[in-house]
C-alpha cells in the first residue's frame, strides 16, 4: 500500500535524518529503488515528474504499476508515490490516479496566486489523506524543459506558503537541477537557517540531490532538510553501466541482446546509487 509522506518526513525531522525522493522513468527504475529501499528497511519516495509521466503513458499506468509493484514483490517499509514539480492541473490528475503525495510548484506564479492554488490543493489533498509540497523560489537549472534561475527564497515567503498547512515545502537555496558548474557557489545555509526559524518543524525539501557534497546534504539535514530529491544521479550511474556493457561487446555474446539482459547492469547500478546515498541520508533502517 502506498502512504503519504507525511508522517515519513515528520519522523525523519525529530530523527534528524532526511527521505530520499529517486525519480522513476520505467519499471526496472522503480524495482531497482523499491529493492534497495526494502533492503535497507528505509522509507522512500518514488518522484514521478509530469514529463516521466507522460512517458509511462499517464498517471493510470504509474500508480497501478508501483502500487502492483509494492505488493507482488513484498515491499513492506513505507513508500509513497510523489508528483514532482507539479501543475495545478497535473496535481488534480495524480490526486484522481491514486498517487499519495503531490508537489505543487507553484513558484513561476506571482506569490498571491502560488498561495491561492496551494491553499486549495491542501484542502483537496488532505481530504484524502494525501501529502502535499508547495515550493518558492525557483529550483535552478533545467526539468523537463521548466528552467529555473536558481534563487534564493524569500523566508518570509516561505512563512506564508508554511502557513497554509502544506505537509513539506521546497525553499530555493542555491540548489539547482542536474550537475552543478564549477562556479557553483554552494547552498545558502544562512537562508535555510532564516527558513527553517520561521516554519519550525516543517519538514524543508532539497531539490537538486545530485551532485551536492556529502558535508553540505549533513548540514542541510542538521538544518532542518528532511527531503532529498535526486534524480540525474541515477541516470548517469545507469547509463555509464549500459555504455560499459555495450562497449565489452556483451550484447554480442549469446543472448546478451535480451533486454532483461542489457539492462541489468543499469538495473545494479542504480540500487548502488540508491543505497550509497540512504546511507548518506540516514535513512536505513528508519523504516
Ligand atoms: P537532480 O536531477 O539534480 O538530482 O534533481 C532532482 C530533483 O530535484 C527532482 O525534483
Amino acid at each position: 500500500m502506498l502512504v503519504s509522506a507525511t508522517e515519513m518526513l515528520n519522523k525523519a525531522v525529530s530523527g534528524k535524518y532526511a527521505v530520499g525522493q529517486f525519480n522513476i522513468n520505467n519499471l526496472e527504475w522503480t524495482k531497482a529503488i523499491l529493492a534497495t529501499a526494502q533492503e535497507n528497511n528505509s522509507p522512500v519516495i518514488l518522484g514521478v515528474s509530469e514529463g516521466a509521466g507522460k512517458y509511462m503513458t499517464g498517471f493510470k499506468t504509474v500508480s497501478a504499476m508501483v502500487s502492483a509493484m509494492v505488493e507482488e514483490m513484498g515491499i513492506t517499509v513505507p513508500v509513497a508515490l510523489h508528483l514532482d514539480h507539479g501543475t495545478y492541473e497535473g496535481a488534480y490528475k495524480c490526486i484522481e490516479a491514486g498517487f499519495s503525495s503531490i508537489m505543487f510548484d507553484g513558484s513561476h506564479y506571482p506569490i498571491e496566486e502560488n498561495i491561492a492554488k496551494t491553499k486549495e490543493l491542501v484542502k483537496v489533498c488532505h481530504e484524502k489523506g494525501i501529502s502535499l509540497e508547495a515550493e518558492v523560489g525557483s529550483i535552478g537549472g533545467e526539468e523537463d524543459g521548466i528552467i529555473g534561475a536558481g534563487e534564493v527564497a524569500d523566508p518570509k515567503e516561505c512563512k506564508m506558503i508554511a502557513d497554509l498547512g502544506v505537509d513539506f515545502l521546497a525553499a530555493g537555496i542555491g540548489n539547482i537541477h542536474g550537475k552543478y558548474p564549477a562556479n557553483w557557489k554552494g547552498l545558502d545555509f544562512d537562508a535555510l537557517a532564516n527558513t527553517k526559524s520561521l516554519v519550525g518543524d516543517l519538514p524543508l525539501v532539497l531539490h537538486g540531490g545530485t551532485g551536492i557534497p556529502a558535508d553540505m546534504i549533513r548540514k542541510a539535514i542538521s538544518l532542518g532538510v528532511a527531503k532529498i530529491n535526486v534524480n540525474t544521479e541515477c541516470q548517469l550511474y545507469f547509463q555509464e553501466a549500459t555504455r560499459k556493457y555495450i562497449e565489452e561487446g556483451k550484447d554480442l555474446v549469446g543472448k546478451g541482446f535480451d533486454p532483461r539482459k542489457l539492462l541489468a547492469p543499469g538495473f545494479e547500478a542504480i540500487k548502488v546509487i540508491v543505497k550509497e546515498k540512504m546511507e548518506l541520508f540516514g535513512s536505513v533502517g528508519k523504516a
